[in-house]
């Protein structure tokens, strides 16, 4: 293994994060993580794969800049808006945050910034905070004088994994119609892909990609899940009842049926570039079946998509 330079990854006990960090660490490279709590369980973890932790907040500039001191890259994720104070942060701090990381990216010399997105951004304003805070901040990102790359994930596998979408009765919903596609990701998958685009700034450099690894239809959901559950399982979209009382499934709906939450990654190029991504069926039988079991007992109905 050749030890390379230093990335700074943010949101390294979260999904994304975490993910890329341990891609880093896999290949080489020498990674910091920015934790607000480095006696936690997941930092301690991250710890002991190698990773430098270093105390701080989104909100304490001082911190991320001693953070930031000296490394080559940063990886740069926001926990999602909108989602109310328990949940997550507001829109004007994802916003703030967002564009602060890049700023003091420029200013302290960092040479590679990779910015994680969402597959609806860029693509006119959704009325969803979430996502059109990330339309802004990576336009910001785009004016300003750094080498940067913006990957644009679909929907996470490990999202159709949430309590509430009634696995555990033999039922499942989401948001694409039966015969509609939505694309999604495995989020070990986005680690490996920005892995491989830190590797060559000058080929990925100022480039921004929409990222999935599958595309699956309510069918084709319905067909994988009785597979794989060993019994049926019966696919049906949210009911119209419930996307009109909750404003944000409303409106994800809305957006997948326009195309925005559908996703449009080329899914072949995308293997081309960086090697095999994780179809939702390989997925389910490998990282995802711990997550696919616990749905499957798991009753409840607060479903708090990000
Ligand atoms: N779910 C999807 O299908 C999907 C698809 C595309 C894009 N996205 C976007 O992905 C983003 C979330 O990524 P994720 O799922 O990887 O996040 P996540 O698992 O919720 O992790 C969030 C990370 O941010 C850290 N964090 C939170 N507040 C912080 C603060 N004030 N200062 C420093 N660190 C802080 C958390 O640390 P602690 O451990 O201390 O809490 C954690 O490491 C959202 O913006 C969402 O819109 C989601």
């Amino acid at each position: 293994m050749t030890i390379k330079k230093t990335v700074l990854v943010f949101g390294a006990t979260g999904q994304q994060g975490g993910a890329v960090a341990r891609a880093l660490r896999a290949g080489g490279w020498l990674v910091r993580a920015l934790v607000r709590d480095p006696a936690g369980e997941k930092a301690k973890a991250l710890a002991s794969a190698g990773i430098d932790l270093y105390p701080g907040d989104f909100s304490d500039e001082a911190s991320i800049v001693a953070a930031m001191s000296g490394v080559h890259g940063v990886f740069s994720v926001q926990p999602s808006s909108g989602q109310g104070p328990v949940h997550g942060i507001s829109d004007e701090q994802e916003l703030r945050y967002g564009k602060a990381i890049a700023d003091l990216s420029l200013a302290h010399g960092v040479r590679h910034l990779v910015y994680t997105s969402v597959g609806a951004a860029g693509k006119g304003v959704t009325g969803l905070g979430h996502f059109d805070t990330k339309t802004e901040i990576e336009e910001h990102i785009r004016s300003l004088d750094i080498r940067s790359t913006i990957v644009r994930p679909a929907a996470f596998m490990e999202m159709l994994m949430l309590p509430g979408m009634g696995l555990d009765q033999g039922t499942y919903a989401f948001f694409m119609r039966p015969d509609q596609a939505m694309q999604c990701i495995a989020v070990d998958d986005i680690g490996k892909i920005v892995a491989t685009i830190f590797s060559d700034p000058d080929r990925f450099g100022g480039q921004t990609i929409e990222i999935a690894g599958d595309a699956m239809t309510g069918n084709g959901l319905q067909d994988l899940f009785s597979r794989a559950a060993g019994r049926t399982i019966t696919y049906h979209r949210f009911p119209d009842s419930l996307l009109e009382q909750n404003r944000l499934l409303g409106r994800l709906a809305e957006l997948v049926d326009d195309g925005r939450c559908a996703g449009a990654a080329d899914i072949p190029a995308l293997r081309e570039e960086f090697g095999d991504l994780l179809s939702l069926e390989r997925w389910l039988s490998g990282p995802g079946r711990p997550l696919f079991d616990a749905a499957l007992k798991a009753s409840g109905h607060d479903v708090a998509l990000r």
